[in-house]
């Protein structure tokens, strides 16, 4: 019998798919490029376990959160402590921060992570249980110039990969205190719809009412259009917060939408938040989204130090690229392949491939083909530039025939120069901007 994959979950394939977004090379071009862009921004790679005690993620993303109360892969280990696969970066790169000391020696951190995370939710296009997210967290800095860099970083890792027609919507969800006054204006609007509202409202009526404005259910979106703005409800400092980083946006010439029904799924987030938004994914429309969390560190028990972050969905920003038909440069692929003629022959290209590799000459060799039509078919599918058949009259003359697969024209080289021509033949993979 066979055994299929996970719901949920997919395989990431050299080739063989025709969905193009599983293919590794794509895979491997823009976690390349988002690495480059960082270095550039000056953010560092962490990487966290992919599972996590569950209290961290019950107190750090929050406790009335869809991702905590129904999504979460969780289990008990062998010694009955409960974990959680992560369903998210954030809280675990947190964790870490204060769980190594990073603060200590000073303040300011800039992190990026690339990896898988676990969500049990209603597997869809572009909704998985397994997804992948490169993110970045920064600490340290209170000020809005740091989440306009952040959200500068996303946007230049977008406009790198060729993405177009995206949106970039910011909000503001105050500080605690404006918030505790915007939650009572919110409350007092919706208790007269209460009755009207879907049963996840209800339920999050009293515990997280801004939850609400985030509700896919078309009746209480209905309803939540005419609900108070957070906007009218900011406390000096989060008004002047908020000011600032629309006018920093403004100045780095990053053109955005302020939405003020942007609330967010997790419980972290205070002052900004922001999502990317793309029309060519269908239901799944965000590609990207963050925003600051200045209680998290303190409430993990480090210092009072202020965060912002983002992370985007590789899956997501994959489809956008081939819904948009962006090309990405080809991988090394063989510069020659070599077919073997004979006992005899196979043991001198044996050693000639393994040369070639050992001068960084990408080459492969057949085993596997009885017959040199189906080995030079071999070829044309690895895209091998050259192939070369080599027999014992090939090994005595000392002289081999590459040919070009691509023109089929052939040229005669002495195998004990193959190495030197094939170099000169060879231009290392083109580095991207
Ligand atoms: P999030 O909005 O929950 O934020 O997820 C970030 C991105 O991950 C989404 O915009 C989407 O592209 C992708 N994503 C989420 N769930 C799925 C899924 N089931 N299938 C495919 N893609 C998915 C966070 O996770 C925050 N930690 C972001 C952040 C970092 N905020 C501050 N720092």
């Amino acid at each position: 019998m066979k055994i299929q994959l996970p719901k949920g979950t997919f395989d990431i394939l050299p080739y063989g798919t025709e969905e193009l977004w599983r293919l590794s090379d794509l895979w491997q071009f823009v976690e390349a490029l988002a690495r480059r862009t960082c270095a550039e921004y000056d953010y560092r790679e962490i990487r966290t376990p992919i599972y996590e005690r569950t209290e961290l993620f019950d107190r750090g993303v929050g406790e009335t959160s869809d991702i905590v109360t129904k999504e979460m892969f969780t289990f008990e280990d062998r010694a009955g402590r409960l974990i959680s696969l992560r369903p998210e970066g954030t809280a675990s790169v947190v964790r870490s921060l204060v769980e190594e000391n990073l603060a200590a020696a000073n303040p300011v951190h800039k992190f990026f992570y690339i990896g898988p995370m676990f969500r049990y939710e209603r597997p869809q296009s572009g909704r998985y249980r397994q997804h992948h997210q490169f993110g970045v967290e920064a600490f340290g800095v209170a000020g809005p110039e740091q989440d306009a860099e952040v959200i500068d970083l996303l946007l230049q890792v977008y406009k790198r990969l060729g993405l177009k027609n995206l949106k970039v919507h910011v909000n503001t969800v105050g500080d605690a205190e404006s918030r505790e006054e915007y939650r009572a204006a919110l409350i007092s609007y919706l208790r007269p719809h209460f009755k009207d509202l879907s049963a996840d409202s209800q339920a999050r009526f009293e515990k997280n009412p801004l939850r609400i404005l985030d509700s896919k259910d078309p009746k209480d979106k209905e309803i939540v259009q005419g609900s108070p703005s957070i906007l009218n409800h900011l406390t000096p400092a989060a008004k002047e917060h908020f000011q600032r980083l629309c006018h920093l946006l403004d100045l780095i010439q990053i053109p955005y939408e302020v939405d003020d029904k942007i609330v967010r799924g997790l419980d972290y987030y205070t002052k900004t938040v922001f999502e990317v938004l793309t029309e060519d994914l269908g239901a799944q429309n965000t590609i990207g989204a963050g925003g600051r969390y200045d209680g998290l560190v303190k409430q993990f028990g480090g210092p009072d130090l202020p965060g912002v972050g983002f992370a985007t969905g590789l899956e997501r920003v994959l489809q956008v690229m081939m819904a948009q038909k962006l090309q990405i440069p080809s991988s090394a692929r063989p510069l020659v392949y070599f077919i073997p003629l004979g006992e005899e022959a196979k043991e001198k290209v044996f050693s000639l491939v393994s040369a070639c590799r050992h001068n960084h000459i990408p080459a492969d060799l057949e085993l596997h083909a009885k017959k040199v039509p189906a080995a030079i078919q071999n070829a044309i599918r690895l895209e091998a530039k050259y192939c070369c058949i080599l027999g014992s009259d090939e090994i005595q003359s000392g002289r081999a025939k590459l040919k070009e697969l691509a023109t089929r024209e052939e040229k005669e080289v002495s195998i004990d120069h193959l190495i030197a021509t094939l170099k000169g033949h060879h231009a290392p993979h083109p580095v991207v901007s």
